[in-house]
């Protein structure tokens, strides 16, 4: 019998309660079940780590998978900003990672993410790495924003870069489809960054930005 890659590495780590809590109140509430997958998110706090980030920005909150992935990786003087369009998710996402014991690490700001980062560059905020994982149509913007607020050796990491197969399809051309293919070609193509993309999961870029 073959075990699913994702199901035998899975299998290799003890149940994560926190986080299985996180899915069950996501799917109790109704709200799209697109929280990034367990090893991903192990993924991020291997980078956040790693890397050595302090400050770190998350676009896309939903209910706080993601935030508590990156929030795990952080050292004692690490805080998360994450930007989420919708208060109801902040507000979950807010109490979950208080739940995990990062709550007073992050600060949420709520509204069209284009805005925040806007806000952040006119405050002269800097930043060490960058999750995005929002609206797709907007993901070159981001990555511009996140090129321009970010300190020298930034990591930058976006999702869903293969839009579940729609990016490879030369048949399928809408606007989230465009932008998507943009911002891949950007970060395969900007000086200021050194990167790869990964075909695993939904496609995952890795950036570094000089
Ligand atoms: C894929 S989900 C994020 C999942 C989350 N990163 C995780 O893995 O736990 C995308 C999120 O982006 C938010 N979003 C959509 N458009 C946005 C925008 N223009 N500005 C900020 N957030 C946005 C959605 O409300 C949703 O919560």
């Amino acid at each position: 019998m073959n075990i699913h890659p994702d199901e035998y590495v899975n299998d290799l780590y003890d149940e994560d309660l926190l986080l299985t809590e996180v899915i069950r109140t996501i799917q109790e509430r109704g709200m799209p079940e697109v929280s990034v997958a367990p090893a991903y998110g192990r993924l991020l706090t291997f980078l956040v780590q790693t890397s050595g980030a302090k400050q770190i920005v998350e676009i896309g909150a939903l209910g706080g998978y993601s935030g508590i992935c990156l929030s795990r990786g952080m050292s004692e003087e690490g805080r998360l900003t994450s930007l989420e369009l919708k208060e109801e998710y902040a507000a979950l996402a807010h109490s979950q990672l208080t739940k995990a014991g990062y709550g007073d690490k992050v600060e949420y700001k709520i509204g069209p993410a284009a805005d925040s980062l806007e806000q952040l560059k006119i405050e002269g905020k800097k930043f060490d790495f960058f999750f995005i994982d929002a609206d797709k149509e907007n993901y070159p913007v981001y990555l511009e924003y996140a090129i321009e607020l970010a300190n020298p050796g930034a990591v930058i990491v976006g999702d869903n870069c293969f839009l579940r197969g729609r990016t490879l399809n030369t048949e399928k051309n809408g606007p989230s489809v465009q932008a998507v293919r943009k911002f891949n070609e950007l970060i395969a193509t900007d000086d200021r960054l050194v990167s790869t993309m990964l075909p695993a999961y939904d496609g995952l870029a890795l950036a570094y930005v000089k």
